[in-house]
Order: structure tokens, then sequence, then C-alpha cells
């Protein structure tokens, strides 16, 4: 995905947010669990959809330990465990992407190459059990897809 088309994914993953009163944590929420961390240029955009300050919003990434301002990894795998995703075998998903990375969730490999990270419905639950890396998504993955998936980005890494 280039760039361009991320800012606009996240453009549009925050419109829901933009009417409501104190949502700012909520879309800053939302694009970690796209990314696995709060990517500046998408703190712009926010910062210009919502109308917010970006002082405020570098103030609200700093209070809450829980938002991170770096990639903990170069590819971020988010594995769906929201309800359409679990019912559909979600939690099958993660245990093979545990074993095939030998990492937990929330973990990181030690060449900092995969971090992956569990959330809670990436929004097509019609794709169940879904996983995205890095904006790009998987539907209907099952554990026997894991290994090709790490490859596919493996891949890339060594072009
Ligand atoms: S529950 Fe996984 S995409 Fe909605």
């Amino acid at each position: 995905m280039t760039d361009e088309a991320a800012l606009e994914q996240t453009r549009k993953a925050i419109q829901k947010w933009k009417k409501k009163r104190g949502s700012l944590i909520m879309a800053l929420h939302e694009i970690q669990g796209i990314y696995g961390y709060v990517p500046w240029d998408h703190a712009k955009v926010v910062a210009e959809e919502m109308g917010v300050a970006l002082a405020r919003i570098y103030e609200v990434l700093t209070f809450y330990n829980f938002f991170k301002l770096e990639s903990p990894g170069k590819y971020i795998i988010s594995v769906c465990d929201g309800t359409a995703c679990h019912i559909k075998g979600g939690a099958s998903v993660i245990d093979a992407f545990a074993k095939h990375l030998n990492i937990n969730p929330g973990e990181t490999t030690p060449d900092r190459l995969f971090h992956m990270q569990i959330v809670r419905c990436l929004g097509c639950c019609g794709l169940a059990p879904v996983v995205v890396v890095n904006g790009k998504t998987y539907g209907k993955v099952s554990p026997a897809d894991v290994p090709s998936i790490i490859d596919e980005w493996k891949k890339k890494e060594a072009l």
C-alpha cells in the first residue's frame, strides 16, 4: 500500500468518530489498531479531519502509555479476535502466528521484522477470521494459511 493510500485509509477509518464528542481517543485507538502504532503523518490527518490541534493530539498520545509513536516492528500483523472472528476460529489463527513466529501477541520478533497484535473487529466481519498485515487484508484465514502469509512478507523483505 502506498503512503497516500494508507493516509486515505486512515481518513476513511476515522469518519465515524468525527461527529462524536470526546472520540479523539477512539480515533487514535483505531489507527493504532491498523498500524500497531500511531504514525505522525496519520496523527496529522486526525488533526485535520477532527479539527483538533496537533499539540492536543501529541498530548493525548504521550499521556496514555497505551499509545505508541514508533513502529514496534516493520510488519504489523493484526489478528482479529472480535466476536465474529472468534466464532470462526480466530484464536487458532492467533496460535498459528504465535507458533510460526515464536512470539506471543503484543511481542515483536528479535529481528524486529514482525509484531503481532490482537485487535477487536477490523470492520470486515463478513471475511472472518480476518488478519491485516501493514494495511493488507486477508479474509477467511485458517491456521494453514499462516506460513504463506508470513513467507509473503519475508519475500518482500528479501527484494
Ligand atoms: S470481528 Fe473480526 S472483523 Fe469484525
